[in-house]
């Protein structure tokens, strides 16, 4: 376990009132929801197309049935619940030490731990919409339904998710960005940082404090001033709140 870069972790994050994190699917993983890019992660699993081309919008346009039969069985995973990393967040949240959690992830289990100031790049599984006339509909339709969930007025009921080629909200962009470019430290965790205009935001960041805590090496780790290669949430349970 790296002793010393977890204290000087704690060290940093007690001194400091202006803590963003930014975060991905390996955040999540310690809660049972597999990452992507890890070896056992969604996209080396076996299924009937590449997942990466299941989860664009030209295949949901082209195959929905195929879309959601993928998504109840890989992206909907029941009875999970926050871990010790979202937790801790929430609770340097609470204690008015982090600013904000900037999430790739689509689970909602920042919320479900109790943070307040989320910003989800890539949207949520908790949310659907009409893609005709956009009125919003209940997760329960497109997470436990059956067949392709259509809209009164026929449209075909979607997820709330950023799918591969489709844009980022701009809003949820430019305001990660300011919390970013603010910020005095920036944790980055659970992240492969391979995919932009995600991975593109820790750009922004201007100070002096860029901590990754990833299991893996990630393409950002000669920028960072700390680099901790271990589980995150095994990370934040040693950082006192
Ligand atoms: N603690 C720390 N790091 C972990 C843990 C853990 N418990 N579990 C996994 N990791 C690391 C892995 O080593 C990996 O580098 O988390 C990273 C997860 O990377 P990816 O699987 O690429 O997930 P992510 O970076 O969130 O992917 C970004 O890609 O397909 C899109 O939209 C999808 O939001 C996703 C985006």
């Amino acid at each position: 376990m790296d002793i010393a870069g977890i204290r000087k972790l704690n060290d940093w994050v007690q001194a400091s009132d202006n803590i963003v994190f930014f975060g991905g699917a390996g955040v999540s993983t310690e809660s049972g929801i597999p990452d992507f890019r890890s070896v056992d992660g969604l996209y080396h699993q076996q299924w009937k197309y590449p997942p990466e081309e299941i989860l664009s919008h030209s295949f949901f346009e082209r195959d929905p049935a195929e879309y959601y039969r993928f998504h109840r069985e890989k992206l909907v995973i029941d009875g999970v619940e926050p871990n010790r990393a979202h937790r801790k967040l929430a609770e340097l949240e609470e204690k008015g030490k982090l600013r904000a959690v900037i999430t790739q992830n689509i689970d909602g289990l920042h919320q479900a731990a109790g943070s307040k100031k989320v910003l989800e790049l890539h949207g949520s599984i908790l949310r659907a919409y009409c893609s005709r006339c956009r009125r919003p509909y209940s997760q329960e339709v497109i997470n436990h339904g059956e067949g392709v969930p259509r809209c009164s007025c026929g449209g075909v009921i979607r997820p709330d998710i950023v799918l591969y080629e489709e844009p980022l909200d701009q809003d949820i962009m430019e305001e990660a960005v300011r919390y970013i470019r603010n910020a005095e430290i920036l944790i980055i965790g659970g992240t492969s940082l391979n995919v932009y205009p995600a991975a593109g935001l820790i750009r922004y960041y201007r100070g002096q404090k860029l901590v990754l805590v990833n299991l893996s090496e990630t393409p950002y780790d000669s920028y960072a001033d700390l680099v901790i290669h271990e589980k995150i949430g095994e990370v934040f349970s040693r950082i006192a709140v």
